[in-house]
C-alpha cells in the first residue's frame, strides 16, 4: 500500500538535498508507478484541497480537481512538482507581458506522470474530464499556504493578490457548485 507518512518522510529527506526539486520528484515518481495505491490512500471523489505537510521550506498538498474544474492563472513563487494519480491535468502556461500576462504554451499531465514547474511559472490548471475527478499530489519548495503571490482573473486577467486561503475558497466554491 501507499504509506503516506513514509512518503512525507522521504520527501523531507529529499528536500534537504542540493537539488531538492529533482530529489523530491524522484520520490513522487516512485510512488506514481502505482497510482491506484495512492488513490486508495487519498481518494479522489470530490473537489478537495488538503494540506498533507507544511513547513517553511516544503508543502505537500492533495489536490482533487472536480469534473471540468479550473484554477485561474496563478504563480507560486517557489518550485513545484505536480504528480497525477487519477485522471488528467491540463496546464496552460503564461508569461508576464507589459502590465498583463500572455499564453505561452500548455501541457497535459496524465495519470502516473509528474511535471516540474520552476519558481517563475505562471499557470492555469483544468481537469479536462467533465465527469470524473483528477487526483494529484503537488509538492512545493516553500510555504505554499503563507507565501503571498498572485492570481489573475480568468476573464479579465487582472492580477490580484492570492495565498493559500484564495485557493481554499476556490475549492469550497467548486464543492458548493457540485452540491447544488
Ligand atoms: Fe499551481
Amino acid at each position: 500500500m501507499f504509506d503516506l507518512d513514509q512518503f512525507i518522510a522521504d520527501c523531507v529527506v529529499a528536500r534537504a538535498e542540493t537539488d531538492g526539486i529533482t530529489a523530491v520528484r524522484e520520490i513522487l515518481d516512485r510512488a506514481l508507478t502505482e497510482p491506484d495505491r495512492i488513490a486508495h490512500a487519498l481518494p479522489a471523489t470530490a473537489a478537495e484541497f488538503l494540506p498533507l505537510y507544511t513547513s517553511s521550506d516544503m508543502s505537500i498538498m492533495k489536490f482533487v480537481w472536480g469534473p471540468a474544474m479550473s484554477i485561474p492563472p496563478h504563480d507560486h513563487l517557489m518550485w513545484a512538482v505536480n504528480g497525477i494519480y487519477g485522471g488528467e491535468e491540463d496546464n496552460v502556461f503564461f508569461r508576464r507581458s507589459g502590465a498583463g500576462i500572455v499564453e505561452s504554451g500548455g501541457r497535459r499531465v496524465g495519470r502516473g506522470r509528474s511535471a516540474m514547474l520552476g519558481a517563475d511559472v505562471i499557470h492555469a490548471v483544468t481537469n479536462p474530464d467533465a465527469r470524473a475527478c483528477t487526483g494529484s499530489i503537488h509538492v512545493y519548495g516553500g510555504d505554499y499556504l503563507r507565501q503571498p503571490r498572485s492570481m489573475w482573473d480568468a476573464e479579465t486577467r487582472e492580477e490580484r493578490p492570492a495565498d493559500g486561503e484564495t485557493v481554499r475558497r476556490l475549492f469550497e466554491d467548486a464543492r458548493n457548485r457540485a452540491d447544488s
